[in-house]
């Protein structure tokens, strides 16, 4: 038995999203989001299944906090539903909106969890998507808008702020996939909306500074390690391209100032534009704070011609799967936060996101979920050999604190420490739970 010791002070924690877990969704003045007409969409999500109620946190949210004083995290990492505070985007502020998320902060901080707030979690204000949503570059504006309320509003009571989770999603999966709100397929905007994000995320840190508000910024980008099928070049360009289109897409452009040009020209080959005005690169290009990286899985790809836009494919190399069909690959989780520090520098890391769903259920009051505990132990052991070999990672927040709507997969899949009864609203601590209040108290992980 070996015991892998953490640093003294590092951050354990959960994370959840507004809309996953939320419900109320028309309670108190909160407008309407792109997630809630789309949920609408027959086909779009699972059964039918929305986050009108989800886990009902909004009104449930104290005990939601006694079972985190419970599990002894430091840290919760959740996001503020932009049309709670700005029910049509911008405009008129709903008070009722910013005194649930005072009531929300102040439990947390008298049971001592620090918060760790996302500003943006993919619940766009419908109001805006009316207008072009992330496609116009009013958007850009009206985000900024919104963040500097929060600042303002919050300032002294939330000092770790996230701009945008998953930009990928809200770009690429969102707008060429088609998986996600506002459901388009198509490239180019997929593009423009990333390029976009990026601006809003820059200005906002700027925006950030300006205020000088207390605290720290940054946000948190999901991430995933590709490896070829072969050594052939074709598959290694592949795999390049894979890795490229997650982390120095949506990093290069904080970090440096610049796309990364190898992917400009693929793009710019399959007749994509890149629609960057002057000024645009040096927004984006603020120092931050800290670096938030959500991974899950990793893979191995193919070049395959036309098969995305990329003219990659997946192989399944016969990896252990979680219940949604992902890759189990917990060393993609080092590999990536090397080539990261390799590339950008000691950024300070937080795992904003690391979780498994496994769709186990109450038995006699006991939710024996073991292969979450499996996944969890594999990749913090991954996270200490980070940290051992000069990854300067601060803290880990586990996707997630309960289990909850999971997007277009509806409430069929399950990421959460606890299990929710989505009938009753019962809640039952799964197994990992316990695993994980005991790794928390120690301080070390035995492998
Ligand atoms: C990433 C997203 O940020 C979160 O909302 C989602 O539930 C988890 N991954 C699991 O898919």
């Amino acid at each position: 038995m070996t015991i892998l010791q953490f640093p003294k002070d590092f951050k354990w924690g959960t994370a959840t999203a507004a809309y996953q877990i939320e419900g109320a969704y028309n309670k108190d003045g909160r407008g309407m989001s792109i997630w809630d007409t789309f949920a609408r969409i027959p086909g779009k999500v699972f059964e039918g299944d929305n986050g009108d109620v989800a886990c009902d946190s909004y009104h449930r949210y104290e005990e939601d906090i006694e079972l985190m004083k419970q599990l002894g995290i430091k840290v919760y990492r959740f996001s503020v539903s932009w049309p709670r505070i700005f029910p049509n985007g911008t405009g008129e502020v709903n008070p009722k909106g910013l005194e649930y998320y005072h009531n929300f902060v102040d439990k947390l901080l008298e049971n001592g969890i620090e918060p760790y707030c996302t500003l943006y979690h993919w619940d766009l204000p419908q109001a805006l998507q009316d207008q072009g949503g992330w496609e116009n570059r009013d958007t850009i504006d009206a985000f900024v808008n919104f963040a500097e309320t929060m600042f303002k509003e919050f300032a002294g009571k939330i000092k770790n702020w996230m701009t945008f989770n998953e930009m990928w999603c809200s770009a690429f999966l969102s707008n060429y996939y088609g998986n996600h709100a506002p459901g388009k397929r198509d490239i180019q905007i997929a593009v423009d909306v990333a390029h976009h994000l990026l601006v809003a995320h820059g200005k906002t840190v700027s925006k950030y500074r300006e205020l000088g508000a207390e605290g720290q910024i940054g946000y948190a980008p999901n991430v995933t390690w590709n490896e070829p099928y072969s050594n052939k070049q074709e598959d290694i360009d592949t795999a390049d391209r894979g890795r490229a289109w997650y982390v120095e897409w949506f990093m290069d452009p904080v970090f440096k100032g610049s796309y990364p040009q190898f992917m400009v020209d693929w793009f710019e080959k399959k007749g994509v534009k890149m629609n960057v005005q002057p000024g645009d690169m040096e927004a984006i290009h603020q120092p931050i704070d800290f670096l938030g990286i959500n991974y899950y899985t990793g893979g191995v790809v193919k070049y395959k011609e036309n098969s995305d836009i990329l003219d990659n494919e997946g192989i399944n190399v016969g990896r252990d799967k979680t219940d949604i069909g992902w890759d189990i690959y917990p060393e993609g989780l080092y590999y990536v936060l090397k080539f990261i520090t390799d590339r950008y520098g000691q950024v300070p890391i937080y795992i904003t996101e690391n979780g498994a769903c496994y769709n186990d259920e109450p038995k006699d009051g006991i939710v024996n979920d073991e292969g979450r505990t499996s996944f969890l132990k594999k990749h913090i052991t991954q996270l200490h050999r980070c940290i051992e070999s000069g990854v300067n990672v601060k803290g880990y927040m586990c996707w997630s604190m309960m289990d909850n709507f999971e997007w277009a997969y509806g409430y069929s899949m399950r990421f959460g420490l606890v299990h929710v009864n989505y009938r009753t609203q019962e809640r039952t601590p799964k197994e990992s739970y316990y695993w994980y209040q005991k790794l928390i108290k120690n301080n070390y992980h035995e492998v």
